[in-house]
């Protein structure tokens, strides 16, 4: 069969084949830690269905405007004013299918064939192909382990240039969990603020979980980034609500209404009962919000306590999301590794390690090729601190026999 040449640009969601894998293996009936799905695990709070199921029920079922009901993105605006000390107006506000979709239709809104956009690495798996597929070129500034996997003001002096188009930040971070302070964010501010042309758009998709942190917002540091950032965010991760496919962008009038355009030529309005459940969401009080946080920041702690100290990982605590990145290029000196290499068929360092762990301890992680970081794998914690504590103990076996 003969298809499009656009799919040579692109790749399956590695994250998306690591959970198909572990399903298979669970439907065998093999007992499957899962730490690949980036999703909380906890149910979407009561009074959120509550509203959405009101809204069925009152036959809230049609077409909605493209870009989302007034209501929401009135919703939205008090939460970039309370939250970001933001403010925008209504036809600054684009509400679509998940931040994933807005992202989408930002990046095809803006760029062109050959474009620059300048992405730190390890980044979150689908900018790369979404970049690609609007036919832009993605420049990678790799960080490391010893930066806390941050970049600093002379790495954007260094990658950053007169041509470069969009500047893409994600803080806290997916993968790495990494997490700017205000005062980091003021000094990157400044660094891209020397660029005038330059688009910035901060994906904050996990704004709301940050540990001993404070999160600031670089259109809120910057009043010269300002006009020119586009703020992604979105309900999936603050509120446990993936499956009901909402995020929302604030930024540039023009920008806005070009990436309404596109989504009015592709999916239409977000899900109409959906946004009545975001409503619901960003305007009640926001104790759930904080109080899945702190489960999320007791099972980092107990998954960062049960990795350190594994001979060949390096753990990097991170300061947000639900993530934990560890270096393991040490590994590769263990006696086990090369044998290791040759059980799984696999070359790149994440690759052979996650194999063999999903395989012989059926344990599932996701290699950290998929974000741009051969040297790593990622574990996702929002799972139960007994899966966590099952899962890590088996990863604990794994590394102690290639040492053996
Ligand atoms: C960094 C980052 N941005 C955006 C998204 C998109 O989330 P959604 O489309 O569910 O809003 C995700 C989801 O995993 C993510 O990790």
């Amino acid at each position: 069969m003969q298809l499009a040449r656009r799919l040579e640009l692109i790749e399956p969601s590695p994250t998306l084949a690591i959970t198909a894998r572990a399903n298979e293996l669970k439907a065998e009936g093999k007992d499957i830690v899962g730490f690949g799905a980036g999703e909380p695990d906890f149910d979407t709070p009561a009074h959120i269905k509550a509203a959405a199921i009101e809204a069925l029920n009152k036959g809230f079922t049609k077409y909605t405007p493209v870009s989302g009901i007034p209501e929401l993105k009135q919703a939205i605006i008090t939460k970039f004013q309370r939250d970001n000390q933001l403010d925008f107006k209504p036809n600054q506000i684009i509400v679509g299918t998940g931040g994933k979709q807005v992202l989408y239709n930002f990046f095809l809104a803006v760029i062109n064939d050959g474009d620059e956009v300048v992405c730190p690495a390890p980044y979150w798996v689908s900018y790369k192909d979404i970049v690609r597929l609007a036919g832009g070129e993605m420049k990678l500034i790799h960080t490391t382990f010893e930066s806390g996997f941050k970049l600093s003001p002379h790495d954007i002096e260094k990658n950053v240039s007169a041509k470069t188009r969009v500047f893409i930040l994600n803080s806290p971070s997916n993968p790495t969990g990494a997490t700017y302070t205000p005062d980091e964010i003021r000094a990157l501010a400044a660094a891209l603020e020397k660029y005038p042309d330059l688009l910035v758009v901060t994906d904050d998709i996990y704004e709301k979980l940050a540990y001993g942190t404070d999160v600031l917002n670089i259109a809120t540091a910057s009043e010269k980034l300002r006009p020119r950032t586009v703020v992604v965010n979105g309900l999936s991760k603050a509120y446990s609500m993936t499956g009901w496919r909402l995020g929302y962008a604030g930024g540039p009038k023009e920008i806005i209404a070009a990436m309404d355009m596109i989504q009015g030529q592709s999916t239409s309005n977000p899900t109409s009962f959906s946004q009545k459940g975001a409503v619901a969401a960003l305007n009640a009080e926001q104790q759930c919000v904080e109080d899945m946080r702190v489960v999320f920041e007791k099972r980092r702690d107990l998954a960062f306590n049960l990795l350190s100290n594994l001979k060949g990982l390096r753990v990097f605590k991170p300061q947000g999301a639900f993530y934990l990145f560890p270096d393991i290029a040490g590994l590769t000196a263990a006696p086990g590794w090369p044998d290791l290499k040759k059980r799984t068929g696999e070359t790149d360092t994440g690759k052979i390690f996650s194999t063999g762990l999903l395989n012989e301890k059926l344990v599932a992680v996701v290699p950290g090729s998929a974000f741009g970081y051969e040297n790593g794998f990622r574990i996702s914690y929002a799972t139960s601190e007994a899966q966590i504590e099952k899962g890590l103990g088996r990863v604990r076996e794994f590394v102690d026999a290639l040492w053996a």
